[in-house]
């Protein structure tokens, strides 16, 4: 295990076995010395599983991912050394599309202002012009990565009487020219893959409306981050809410500073429940491949 989980996971679903659990942000200094005698590994987002690492892991069989992504890991050098790789879709897409709309509210309702001002303790009362946002009813939510998630996301819409247009992995270009022209809130929900990644960059903000709202929940590098934080900055886009970044934990500079930016430290699957059936997913499917059985969520 790179990282502590929650619990009951490694405790009920590797009884049996030797569990060894690394350090937050030891993975570097740890991995070498764990890799030699491991079989199974349990990565989170946080640690990327390289093919000089496997290289360290002969008896490796199995990379149990701790998330839905796995960007992290190196699926090309796994399936070149017969190592299984598995992740944990299904148990966070409800919490992700939740904090999605967290974003998509926080960023139109001016949510990080409203609440500088009570605590600056300037507020001095009710007026009719005081930070207005915009209103979601009637207008449209475009979902990049209509997958779990991005449904889940793109349900929770109707109950905002928002209109919804998505894409795809193999749509037509025209279908992401239509999101990009038609999206008065853009919600990215794409795996990050060599396709997806910088996927959005300045000239694909540049054919945002004016003044529409990016929302990023997936993952950080689809996303331009510093052609991000000019769009924000020339006021082309008119705000933006993030939970991922291209160089996590380092977020753009340029981001920082702007009021109509929501920032979240990667928080999409943290409710307790999500974070739980992660860990037991993850330990079950290292167990499966342990014991010889076929693993429920191969990713390769
Ligand atoms: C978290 O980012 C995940 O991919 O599950």
């Amino acid at each position: 295990m790179s990282q502590p989980l929650p619990e009951p996971s490694t405790s009920e679903l590797l009884a049996g076995f030797e569990v060894v659990v690394g350090r937050p942000g030891a993975w570097e200094s740890e991995a070498p010395h764990h890799l030699p005698g491991s079989d199974a590994l349990v990565p989170t987002p946080r640690e990327r599983v390289t093919e000089a690492l496997l290289a360290l892991a002969p008896r490796l069989k199995v990379v149990a991912n701790c998330a839905v992504g796995t960007d992290n890991v190196d699926l090309d050098a796994c399936r070149r050394r017969g190592v299984v790789v598995t992740n944990t879709p299904g148990v966070l897409t409800e919490a992700t599309a939740d904090l999605t709309w967290l974003l998509i509210l926080a960023v139109t309702r001016r949510f990080r202002e409203g609440d500088a001002l009570i605590r600056s303790g300037s507020w001095d009362g009710w007026k009719p012009l005081e930070l207005l946002g915009t209103s979601l009813d009637g207008r449209t939510l475009g979902v990049y990565g209509m997958g779990r998630i991005g449904k889940a996301v793109a349900r929770r819409a109707e109950a905002f009487g928002m209109r919804v247009v998505g894409t795809v992995e193999g749509d037509p270009p025209e279908a992401f020219e239509r999101l990009l022209a038609e999206s008065d809130v853009l919600t990215i929900h794409a795996p990050l893959t060599p396709a997806t990644r910088g996927r959005f960059g300045a000239p694909e903000l540049a054919r945002m409306k004016e003044g529409a709202v990016l929302v990023n929940t997936a993952r950080g590098p689809v996303v331009d981050e510093p052609s991000l934080a000019s769009a924000l900055a020339s006021g082309h886009l008119g705000g933006a809410g993030l939970d991922v970044f291209e160089k996590e934990p380092a977020v753009h500079p340029g981001l920082l500073g702007l009021p109509n930016v929501v920032l979240l430290p990667h928080l999409g699957s943290a409710t307790t429940e999500s974070r739980l059936g992660m860990a037991r997913t993850a330990c079950e499917e290292a167990a499966r491949v342990l014991r010889g059985e076929e693993p429920r969520n191969r990713v390769a």
